[in-house]
């Protein structure tokens, strides 16, 4: 079976916030794929991180593809913002849309052609996705509860992710607890895009660590 190309997602929530450009510059030099920005609400979920004013300013930094995972309540009502911020993938959380939101937000990222995904957390059942799968782009299974950088992974998604890349051919990314142990488990049962945040920005050498988790096989 041909393996699918494994991206390197480093989570800026962990890195120096007075010097995100500079971090931003060290994740180019390692060669990560993608930027993953963690939005937070303190409604959704009990942490305050980031919104668009910020993501606009870190934009002028660097070509990398930025990922927006929105912990957010109503992403609707803010998705315009993070669109000119601009965001490459957003993902918004299942728990967070009705059904006729998720068509709307999935409407107006084709129209300024912005990848779309959805997230789950670990209670969510994957039976809850599945009638959205063929709208997205990606799909965002949590492996901590989502608010904080730090926490431990749960094994206990991983039956979730092999049960999803049977019906799901497309990006499946995992968010929470990633190092180079938990990497190897993720891919295994089927996830190809890893987050991680404090296992990159907790060591001097990020380079290294990105390099570490480019390994895992
Ligand atoms: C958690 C965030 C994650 C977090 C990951 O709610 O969505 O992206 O930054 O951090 P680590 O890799 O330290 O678990
Ligand atoms: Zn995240």
């Amino acid at each position: 079976m041909k393996s699918r190309k494994i991206l390197i997602a480093p989570s800026i929530l962990s890195a120096d916030f007075s010097q995100l450009g500079k971090e931003i510059k060290a994740m180019e030099r390692a060669k990560a794929d993608l930027i993953h920005i963690d939005v937070m609400d303190g409604h959704f979920v009990p942490n305050i991180t980031i919104g668009p004013v910020v993501i606009k300013d870190i934009r002028k930094h660097t070509r990398l593809p930025f990922d927006v995972h929105l912990m957010i309540n109503n992403p609707l009502a803010y998705l315009d913002d993070f669109i000119k911020a601009g965001s490459d993938i957003i993902t918004v959380h299942l728990e967070t849309c009705a059904k006729n939101e998720i068509r709307k937000i999935k409407e107006k990222l084709d129209l300024n052609k912005i990848k779309f995904g959805i997230s789950i957390n670990p209670a969510t059942p994957l039976e809850k996705l599945r009638e959205f799968l063929n709208l997205t782009n990606m799909i965002l299974v949590m492996s901590v509860n989502p608010g904080f950088a730090g926490q431990p992974f749960k094994e206990e998604v991983l039956p979730k992710i092999i049960k999803l890349r049977k019906i799901y051919h497309k990006d499946i990314e995992i968010d929470g607890g990633i190092n180079d142990v938990t990497a190897k488990l993720a891919i295994r049962a089927g996830a190809n895009v890893l987050v991680a945040g404090s296992y990159i920005f907790g060591d001097r050498n990020r380079i290294k660590m990105v390099e570490k988790l480019r390994q895992c096989r």
